[in-house]
């Protein structure tokens, strides 16, 4: 890979030096108190941005939070980020209350040497997630002047062409961070030479947001499972009922067509938890998975699946399947915010947990699943802190992000 690193930015010295970081503190906020429910994504960018502070860098982080259209707006500030991150790195951290205008301008100036200053939402300028490249421009020249080297540590962003992830390291000296670095290393074992068996795990609501990787998927792969709300499409196309579960109608043939396509490598459910509502105290049972009655809603993969999936993953005497030896998941397999319905990712989760598989969770809803029930991130080879930037790696996608720091 030719892309320059963070230690090569170290090596030439940053004491003194306004450093420009682009993290994505994209984290989830609950709804009614607006507190953060999970920080997952700001302990991820610490080593990065300890470094920097270490070695007397003024540091500038910038991220989006959120999908704010182009204009402030107070639900998605970064004002409770910069406090959070404040208390994991042990030191204030100086808050501009714009990301370009004036308390930017006067918050990056008054930087000391070590000190770190979180710029508010990029989201709120239109020229972050412009399609136009000139409005993009005008805008990464903005942020540009806050920074005298410029580090991409957002791999959860890397996906996106933005002007703060592909615009501005066109303007500044750039390096990749070290979550970005990690991040790279790890998926492109995946799609280079995975040990065998490799087992991939999907789940989520919709196929239409997975049938990119499946397709990629498929030919690589030695097992195929699925869960969440995408299989009951699948098994829609399976020819069965499926009551009032989630279906993406258009999708059916696409899925007929990967099942017969699969040579067996895809594994369904053969049970799931239904239910009276999508609520968290609606009447539930386990019913057979050719069989949901009418009125029901598919809210988890049921018991019987659990273990077909965990023999899958930690190898079976009975069926005489193998030990994977590396895993990919992403996407929860039911409502897992929902006790009642959570049983499918934690079985699943635990099964990945203790095989002894090399196993990276995929960002987003899986890797905030782990934490929220409570398992042991150090049994998972790596969690990443990207959903949809794990995912179009994985398809094998140019990522405007990485891209960039090629160049
Ligand atoms: C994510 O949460 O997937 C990343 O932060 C990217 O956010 P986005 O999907 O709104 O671009
Ligand atoms: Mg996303």
């Amino acid at each position: 890979m030719s892309i320059r690193t963070l230690d090569d930015l170290l090596a030439e010295g940053v004491s003194g030096r306004r450093v420009l970081v682009r993290a994505d503190l994209n984290v989830p906020l609950d709804k009614q108190t607006g507190a953060i429910t999970d920080d997952g994504r700001i302990r991820a960018v610490l080593p990065t941005l300890g470094a920097l502070t270490e070695a007397g860098a003024k540091v500038v982080v910038c991220s989006h939070l959120g999908r704010p259209k182009g204009t402030p707006d107070p639900q998605f500030s970064l004002s409770p980020v910069a406090g959070r991150l404040g208390e994991l790195l042990g030191a204030p951290v100086h808050f501009a209350t714009d990301t370009v205008g004036e308390s930017a301008e006067s918050t990056v100036a008054a930087l000391a040497d070590g000190e770190v200053a979180l710029l508010e939402n990029l989201r709120f300028n239109k020229g972050e997630t412009s399609k136009d490249d000139a409005e993009r421009g005008a805008f990464a020249d903005q942020l540009a002047a806050f920074g005298d080297a410029y580090v991409d540590d957002a791999f959860g962003a890397v996906h996106r062409k933005h002007a703060s992830v592909y615009d501005v390291p066109a303007r500044l000296p750039h390096v990749a961070g070290r979550l970005v670095l990690r991040e790279v290393e790890v998926l492109s074992t995946l799609t280079g030479d995975p040990e065998r068996p490799y087992v991939v795990v999907l789940g989520g609501s919709k196929v239409s947001d997975k049938l990119a990787v499946i397709e990629a998927l498929l030919p690589t792969v030695d097992r195929l499972l699925i869960g969440g709300g995408m299989c009951f499409t699948f098994l829609k196309a399976q020819g069965h009922e499926i009551g009032t579960s989630l279906l993406e109608e258009e999708m059916i043939e696409t899925c007929r067509n990967l099942l017969e396509r699969s040579e067996g490598k895809i594994l369904l459910p053969v049970d799931v938890v239904a239910a009276d509502a999508f609520a968290p105290d609606a009447a539930h049972d386990v019913v057979p998975a050719n069989g949901i009655p009418s009125h029901r809603v598919g809210l988890d993969i049921g018991p019987e699946t659990v273990a077909g999936f965990a023999a899958a993953l930690r190898g079976s005497v009975a069926d005489g399947t193998a030990n994977a030896r590396t895993i990919f998941w992403n996407g929860p397999m039911g409502v897992f915010e929902m006790p009642a319905f959570a049983n499918g990712t934690r079985g699943v989760a635990e099964a990945i947990a203790e095989s002894d598989a090399f196993s990276v969770v995929g960002g987003g809803d899986s890797a905030a699943a782990v934490r929220a029930l409570g398992l042991d991130e150090k049994s998972f080879g790596h969690i990443s802190t990207g959903g949809g930037a794990s995912l179009e790696y994985l398809e094998g996608k140019t990522l405007p992000g990485i891209a960039a720091l090629e160049n």
